[in-house]
């Protein structure tokens, strides 16, 4: 049984490694590797690593890409449940300055046809799950399809709504048990979607009380703002505490020397839904402790995917 479902993207990471990220018109030098991504996989590649049995929901290209995901999954010991695309495999094109700070330019490709008909088709498989996660590299009707038919199973659902620029509605938002924007995504869904604006640096100075304030706004259930250096803060609503004895609270970012914080973010949604997947009755805030550890370790690791430490809530207590 899959305590786990992923459903998303899978791209064929392109990284060059700079010192500083290149202005516009620029031509600058950089260390050039290739490696998996695609916020879908790398989230189910931590997922299955932090200890989830794990499947994952995606489209792919007939071509090199899709194989070396199906290969990937395999050896990961992830099930692939991928539907046929007539595009290429998704890509994505990486700098990542000596500071691990990074800028993505996304070609969707096959990540653009994964559908409702494929969703629905293996509605058993969603149904069963603990936990469904999802992020909006994929159509987002696909993802609230797919979080409906977990909702209506009784089925936790965590969405990432990553990256910042995706199309979102309210509605689609109101589907998350747990909703996990970062700064960045989550001063651009204020202003999408409540017309508050705040500026994205600005977010992790806010009081507790405010930030609160702000994650109820957007959402009737959860929310957690990952701030990355920062740490993580998390909003309930007050009749869902979730064994949490707080609304709100934050948990402090753990010290790590940052190499590459390209699928941080991921690192931590995967590995929150593992632990919600595979831990029973204990406070929300264990949760999001685990995934914060593992979040910061995955940043001491080059790469997206292949980033992802091997450990679980069970090793880190
Ligand atoms: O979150 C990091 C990921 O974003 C990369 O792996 C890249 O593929 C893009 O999807
Ligand atoms: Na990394």
């Amino acid at each position: 049984m899959t305590a786990v479902v992923v459903a998303g993207s899978f791209n064929v990471d392109h990284v060059w490694r700079c010192d500083t990220l290149p202005a516009g018109g620029a031509t600058i030098a950089g260390r050039y590797s290739t490696g998996p991504g695609g916020k879908g996989f790398n989230q189910a590649v931590a997922a299955g690593r932090a200890g989830a049995s794990t499947t994952f929901v995606c489209a792919l290209g007939d071509d090199a890409g899709g194989a070396l995901a199906r290969q990937l999954a395999g050896a990961d010991g992830l099930s692939l449940v991928a539907e046929a695309s007539a595009e290429p495999t998704g890509t994505a094109g990486i700098y990542v300055d000596a500071r691990g700070r990074n800028s993505i330019v996304i070609g969707a490709g096959a990540n653009a046809s994964l559908s409702i008909p494929f969703v629905t088709a293996n509605q058993s498989l969603v149904g069963s799950a603990k936990v469904l996660l999802a992020q909006l590299e994929s159509p987002i009707e696909t993802i609230e399809a797919a979080l409906e038919l977990a909702r209506q199973n009784g089925v936790t659902t965590v969405l990432n709504a990553a990256p910042a620029n995706a199309p979102s509605t309210i509605s689609l938002l109101k589907l998350a048990d747990v909703l996990t924007p970062n700064e960045t995504e989550f001063a651009a869904l204020l202003s999408r979607h409540v017309g508050e604006r705040i500026e994205a640096d600005d977010v992790a100075a806010l009081d507790g009380a405010t930030l609160h304030e702000l994650c109820r706004k957007l959402s009737g259930n959860t929310v957690v703002v990952t701030l990355g250096a920062v740490g993580v803060f998390v909003s309930h609503a007050p009749e869902r505490l979730r064994g949490d004895s707080s609304a709100y609270y934050r948990v402090a970012a753990e010290t790590v020397q940052a190499v590459d914080t390209t699928g941080a973010g991921d690192a931590f949604n995967g590995a929150l839904a593992a632990s919600l997947a595979t831990v029973a009755d204990v406070p929300f805030a264990q949760h999001v402790r685990f995934a914060n550890r593992y979040a910061a370790r995955s940043t001491e690791n080059e790469g997206a995917a292949l980033a992802m430490p091997r450990f679980t809530p069970a090793d880190a207590v």
